[in-house]
């Protein structure tokens, strides 16, 4: 008899997550931390856990084909070259890149902006030109353009953030007057969870002749990106939260823009000829990625890429969806006087960071490590937003495909403790 209270998935219904079979992937969350306690792990816009799949391509490239790529005429390197092109192609496709040669190998979103700033940024970027950020920009997309403009002579501006933890276009369409030359903005924001109207905001953008530089870090792991509809010209993230290894990430952009840039880094591997006093440059993407790469952390996040498309973009936005409403919910009725900062939970991505009154967040960050619970307390890499808030700091808990309801759970009651400790 069929089960009236689940229906049949049709094309139309999105996948859901099996949470019992997710988390059986993550070898990690069957460990325990000094205390006996199992994990609960709720810094996933720090790093991401690995699943059994990444991490056994990883070793699979360390144990049995470890070799250089692109250089080697032998089996191995072949094996290599083939894994490494094919996990470009993987990372491709999962934000919907239109080729694998759109996609630039780099360490993390951090390089890839960095990347951006000093090849694209040094030749168009000059005297009295202005670049638009945001207020909610993580360091990463913040720190690069101040070298940039203060080496040019050129101009920051910013589009501000709500109370409710928005973005102010109606700010943004007036700083469009000034014709910026480049806008760059965070897809997801790491502190308040907001996901910003990216498709809407490259088209302003595009409209008033700027170019878009979109950082994904904490949107690809988490939502369905589709690079080619969004039609920004540069959109960056790191493989590390995306379930890959650290020391993985990638930067795309438009082939021709990829084609009209210079080199960043110089060395082996980026170049076509090379004599003693010129050379010529590999064809994009390998102009951009000099000396022997992180192999093993790149078919890591390759592997990563196809996990998280094997596992549906849509039921992994779903579920964190779902997790976000449930702790909006359940820390507010649970935890008294929790301040959560940010907008609701349907504007939002699977972040939450709050603060406990006159406790300080590393206070709390402590005392739930000791009942296994791994949150982040700081600034989290946005200090300017903070200040916007006129906070010092906050605790963070954010969430990914294997967390689980009953973390939450444990998160409210670990906080209701840190409060009695404070109390007593
Ligand atoms: N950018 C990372 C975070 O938000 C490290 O925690």
């Amino acid at each position: 008899m069929a089960d009236l209270a689940a229906p049949a998935q049709t094309e139309t219904t999105p996948r859901t997550l099996d949470s019992d079979a997710v988390r059986a992937d993550f070898p990690i969350l069957a460990t325990t931390n000094r205390f006996g306690k199992p994990l609960v792990y709720l810094d996933s816009a720090a790093t991401s856990l690995k699943p059994l799949a990444v991490i056994e391509a990883v070793d699979a490239y360390n144990r049995e084909y470890t070799s250089n790529i692109h250089r080697g005429i032998y089996e191995l390197a072949e094996r290599a070259t083939t894994a490494y092109e094919g996990a470009r192609a993987s990372t491709a496709r999962l934000i919907h890149a239109r080729e694998p040669g759109e996609i630039v190998f780099v360490r993390n979103a951090t390089e890839a902006i960095n990347l951006v700033a000093h090849s694209w940024g040094r030749h168009h970027i000059g005297r009295g030109d202005s670049i638009v950020l945001t207020e909610m920009e993580h360091h990463a997309n913040l720190v690069p353009w101040q070298l940039l403009v203060q080496e040019k002579d050129g101009d920051l501006e910013f589009i501000p953030v709500s109370d409710d933890g928005l973005l102010q276009l109606e700010v943004f369409e007036a700083l469009l007057h000034l014709h910026p030359k480049l806008v760059a903005f965070t897809h997801v924001s790491n502190m308040l969870g907001t996901i910003n109207p990216v498709r809407e905001m490259t088209e302003m953008a595009h409209a008033a002749g700027a170019l878009v530089l979109i950082d994904g870090a904490q949107a690809v792991p988490h939502l369905p990106v589709d690079v080619q509809a969004i039609d920004a010209d540069f959109y960056v993230f790191s493989g590390h939260k995306m379930l890959g290894p650290t020391g993985s990430g990638a930067l795309w952009a438009r082939r021709e823009l990829l084609e009209a840039m210079p080199p960043f880094m110089a060395g082996g591997d980026m170049i076509r000829e090379v004599h003693l006093r010129r050379s010529e440059w590999n064809d994009v993407p390998w102009k951009f990625e000099a000396g022997t790469p992180d192999i093993a952390a790149q078919i890591g996040m390759g592997a990563a890429a196809e996990y998280l498309m094997a596992t549906g973009m849509d039921a992994v936005q779903a579920h964190e969806r779902g997790l976000t409403r449930y702790a909006m919910e359940v820390l507010v009725r649970e935890v008294p006087g929790i301040e959560l900062y940010g907008p609701s939970a349907d504007q939002r991505s699977g972040v939450v960071s709050f603060n406990l009154p006159g406790i300080h967040p590393h206070d709390v960050a402590q005392i739930l490590d000791r009942s296994g619970i791994c949150v982040r307390a700081g600034h989290h890499c946005t200090m300017p937003l903070h200040e916007r808030f006129d906070l010092a700091a906050t605790a963070r808990a954010s969430f990914n495909v294997y967390t689980i309801p009953e973390e939450i759970d444990a998160l409210a009651v670990g906080l209701r403790e840190v409060a009695r400790v404070f109390d007593s």
